[in-house]
């Protein structure tokens, strides 16, 4: 397999809004993230995925653009980011930049000449449509509660919005649109950028006619089959790749709803012919139901490994994957499928991070993770800040789907706010985050959970991550090697092997809180050259039989 450095990096992503605040408003801004850049080099990590700094009314926090070219004054200005450019790029970190472009804001200009006119010169750019008998143009639900068509009274036609009605699609099939898209994107390489994580990219290409979708629970139909991976999505990231990504050498990330390992290859194909990699969901949507994400299961662990180890084993020496637990629109992985309490915390979350960072493809660190932060005591529906949250809450509670008790305890499980609190840097006011209003609360646990404390001490979760990092920098097997799964049908261990020519690495991590045994394959037993790689108990030794710890984790390596 060619080798290339973002391969082998390490991402870790900043949601900017929660980071560090500088000035003391309350909201996370770019000179914050300058001030820790020195923190995130101690960490080790390679490239940091900055979630959108870009002007914005912030309905959907950033992810509904007003203006590509300039920066939300929330977070500072220009010359600020420049700055972080400059000084994170002295580190040798590099900054990929979340890449909005299925949908603008409304408050765009583009979106501001569109709706004046049919003839307006801009109304192309996005997805208009006459309503069908006084109704919307078609049944299908946007991803934040609602009809995905808002009604627009200067021209008494419809948009499409698959997402808030803020938040109006583009039109792809415009060829126009595809140019100012590369312009843009060019527009950012030429200021010496990294890359781009490309947000719901596959979700850019519609099917003609926008047919009606499958009506779920909530009344509406779903639009994914007629938009994820569409007729010509292919098409034109091959043509954004030609017109842009050759150019530069850079890293790219497709966040693909609804992709498939048969899609994947073509997105994320070894030949470059697109991008780099996906961010693919089938692991996080493990636990979803007919209230969509909504309820409070569990994720079974025999699932998980199946679909992980089939993103695993089919993309090999053909497609990159990206590996994560966590990002900004999941909850905290350590209160899904860890441990939060003060027991079994720290040694759970370095489990989690075991299990993920052994395996193959580039790892994407979420802020906080690194720290074990953990999911939000919410109480009531005015502590949540996330439109997507808010909105599901009323459709669902008042359109009597759930009753309001169950959805609260569903939002405190799964609300993406539980990823959007400030970051615990400290035991102070506010955690460190800022000396104002943090602009969402801060997790009350700050005070044992924090950077600080964390730093302080050898075998914190921090360190581990540290640990983790550098491995994967000074272990080629770790990210070439390839995987096959063991037990698969061992309800309680997630264990595999990574080989590479006569090396050999053997991953196991007990998901519970109970001791588990685990038969050793046998080329690993009764040797005497095996060593530790990594484990998460200090005394760890390699047995026939093994008796894993609650939630223990260990990585055996063998060498001829
Ligand atoms: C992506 C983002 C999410 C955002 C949505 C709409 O899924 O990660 O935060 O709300 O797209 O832009
Ligand atoms: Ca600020």
């Amino acid at each position: 397999m060619n080798k290339t450095w973002w391969k082998e990096a390490v991402v870790y992503q900043i949601y900017p809004r929660s980071f560090r605040d500088s000035n003391g408003d309350g909201i996370g801004d770019l000179n914050g993230i300058t001030e820790k850049l020195d923190y995130l080099k101690e960490l080790g990590i390679d490239v940091i995925w900055l979630s959108p700094v870009y002007q914005s009314p912030n309905d959907d926090n950033g992810y509904d653009i007003s203006d590509y070219r300039g920066i939300m004054k929330d977070f500072g200005t220009m010359e600020d980011y420049d700055r972080m450019l400059a000084a994170a790029h002295e580190r040798g970190i590099r900054i990929v930049m979340d890449l909005v472009v299925n949908h603008t804001s409304d408050e765009h200009s583009w979106f501001v000449e569109s709706r004046k006119s049919k003839d307006n010169p801009y109304r192309d750019y996005y997805i208009w449509r006459d309503g069908k008998d006084g109704k919307e143009p078609n049944n299908w639900g946007s991803c934040f509660s609602g009809s995905a068509w808002e009604y627009d009274e200067t021209t008494e036609m419809y948009y499409l919005h698959l997402f808030s009605k803020k938040q109006p699609d583009l039109n792809w099939d415009n060829p126009t649109v595809r140019k100012e898209v590369f312009d843009m994107m060019d527009w950012w390489c030429q200021k010496g950028i990294d890359g781009f994580r490309m947000d719901v990219i596959s979700m850019i290409s519609k099917v003609p006619g926008l047919p009606d979708g499958e009506v779920g629970e909530n009344g509406y139909g779903a639009f994914g089959p007629y938009v994820c991976n569409g007729p010509h999505v292919h098409e034109y990231l091959q043509e954004m790749n030609k017109e842009v990504l050759s150019k530069y050498d850079l890293l790219t990330v497709g966040e693909c709803s609804g992709v498939t390992v048969e899609e994947a290859k073509k997105y994320a194909s070894l030949d470059g012919k697109e991008l780099n990699m996906v961010f693919q969901f089938e692991h996080m949507d493990l636990d979803g139901g007919e209230t969509f994400k909504w309820n409070d299961r569990k994720i079974d662990l025999v699932e998980l490994k199946k679909v992980l180890t089939k993103w695993q084993v089919s993309l090999m020496g053909e497609a990159w994957n990206s590996l994560y637990w966590c990002n900004h629109d999941q909850p905290r992985m350590l209160s899904r499928m860890g441990d939060d309490s003060p027991e079994y915390r720290e040694i759970s979350a370095k489990m989690l991070a075991t299990c993920l960072h052994m395996m193959q493809g580039t790892p994407y660190v979420y802020q906080g993770e690194e720290l074990g932060m953990t999911n939000v005591p919410f109480e009531k529906l005015s502590d949540f800040r996330d439109i997507e949250s808010i909105n599901a809450y009323h459709e669902l509670v008042e359109g009597g789907v759930l009753n309001g008790e169950d959805m609260m305890r569903y939002l405190r499980y799964k609300s993406r706010d539980n990823a959007r609190t400030p970051v615990q840097w400290d035991d102070s006011e506010n955690a460190g985050f800022t000396s104002g209003n943090p602009w969402i609360m801060v997790n009350p646990n700050y005070k044992e959970i924090n950077a600080k404390e964390q730093l302080s001490r050898e075998d914190s979760v921090f360190r581990y991550y540290q640990k983790l990092i550098n491995l994967r920098h000074t272990n080629e097997i770790i990210v070439y090697g390839s995987y096959e799964l063991l037990a698969p049908e061992d309800p309680a261990v997630y264990a595999y092997t990574r080989t590479l020519e006569n090396e050999k690495l053997l991953v196991i991590c007990n998901f519970t809180k109970e001791n588990q045994t685990f038969l050793t394959p046998e080329e690993f037993s009764g040797k005497d050259d095996i060593k530790v790689m990594i484990s998460n108990y200090k005394d760890t030794e390699c047995a026939a039989n093994m008796v894993l710890r609650p939630f223990e984790a260990v990585v055996f390596q063998l060498k001829d």
